[in-house]
């Protein structure tokens, strides 16, 4: 059976590029895009130079219009000197504000509830603001939203304790969305050691009783979002002895999901929302006629590193076996991928997000 699931978004992706071209590049990481079967994809701020100045958005915003073969959106980041007085003017250009509230990948860390408070209180209420936050930190950035009602999404959840705090919340009536990663619902602690460092993430690999509470909190609908948190490093920097953070995956959450549709943990109406439905609500993005992708839900193959179209080249889930896969997908009227190619030139994509084209 082939469907067309409408305008998807990954509203949590990496793309590298700029001065961290050799893991990846927004050419080739659009392309990925595209063979997963993406509209529109959002780029977070912690790829050298920082996204944290208008210079260095005005850089990045340059390289995606030229490169770019799916629409597009990127964050703008919370630094920690401050750079509250850039956020009126660079709001207009962008899909919300990053605040890293945990180390990871890069430079980009705010740890201090002061600071923090100052970062939310400084944000245009018409944008959202997205977090890393785990464990404890969930708490103190729900105690921000408490106090300046802005929009919150709180990326790549991870445990069944940062679930609860977010459901109370929600209770509550707080103005917040949920998104968790394929790696969190697929891979445990018990994966770690075959996988090696390619199962290196931040968060981290957790638990079966975690990765059951997700599973849980996603079918139930708790969750609004699946995101890919694709963040390609090349093979030869995952195999070095200090490893980065990060693993890629815009090429295999959509088959991820259509295989718990297979095995029945999730309905198919429910994936359509967490990859498509969902993060257009959330980003307040019109469903764009002609923008969908077609996929023939019973053709079945094993995740292989000679497939991917990633830059990277390879996969924390290669030699899974996954249903689904994407036959075309259609941007604005155009064809821009065929199953096997993309056919548009890049700079095809646009920025969704306001700026003039
Ligand atoms: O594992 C991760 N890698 N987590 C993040 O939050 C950042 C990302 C990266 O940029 O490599
Ligand atoms: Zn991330």
């Amino acid at each position: 059976m082939f469907i067309q699931i409408p305008g998807m978004i990954d509203p949590h992706t990496h793309l590298r590029d700029l001065d961290w071209s050799h893991k990846a590049t927004f050419a080739s990481e659009t392309a990925a895009a595209v063979a997963g079967g993406y509209w529109a994809i959002f780029d977070m701020p912690n790829t050298p130079p920082s996204t944290t100045s208008r210079p260095a958005l005005d850089r990045k915003l340059a390289a995606l219009r030229s490169q770019a073969v799916c629409d597009w959106g990127v964050y703008f980041g919370a630094s920690q000197a401050d750079n509250t007085n850039q956020y009126a003017d660079a709001a207009g250009d962008v899909c919300g504000l990053k605040i890293f509230n945990n180390a990871t990948t890069g430079d980009l860390l705010i740890e201090d509830q002061a600071e923090r408070k100052r970062h939310y209180a400084a944000w245009p209420s018409s944008k959202i603001i997205a977090v890393h936050a785990e464990e404890e930190t969930v708490l103190d950035i729900l105690a921000l939203v408490r106090r300046f009602r802005r929009r919150t999404h709180f990326l790549h959840i991870s445990t069944a304790r940062e679930i609860a705090y977010l459901r109370a919340a929600k209770d509550e009536g707080l103005p917040i969305t949920i998104g968790v990663c394929p790696h969190h619902l697929y891979l445990t602690q018990d994966d770690a050691h075959a996988l090696g460092s390619l199962g290196l993430m931040k968060p981290g690999l957790k638990t079966a009783a975690d990765r059951d509470a997700l599973w849980e909190a996603v079918a139930s609908g708790l969750v609004d979002v699946i995101e890919s948190d694709h963040a390609p490093h090349t093979l030869a920097e995952k195999q070095s002895e200090k490893p980065p953070y990060g693993v890629p995956g815009l090429e295999t959450t959509l088959p991820l999901l259509l295989l718990a549709v297979r095995e029945g943990r999730l309905s198919l109406e429910r994936v359509v929302q967490l990859v498509a439905e969902n993060p257009r609500r959330i980003w307040s993005l019109p469903c764009l006629p002609d923008t969908y992708t077609l996929v023939d839900l019973d053709a079945g193959f094993t995740i292989e590193r000679g497939q991917l179209h990633t830059a990277c080249g390879w996969s924390p889930f290669e030699g899974m076996r996954v249903y689904g896969k994407v036959r075309e997908t259609w941007i604005r009227g155009s064809k821009v991928f065929d199953g096997e190619q993309v056919l548009v030139p890049p700079g095809f994509g646009r920025n969704v997000f306001g700026e003039a084209a």
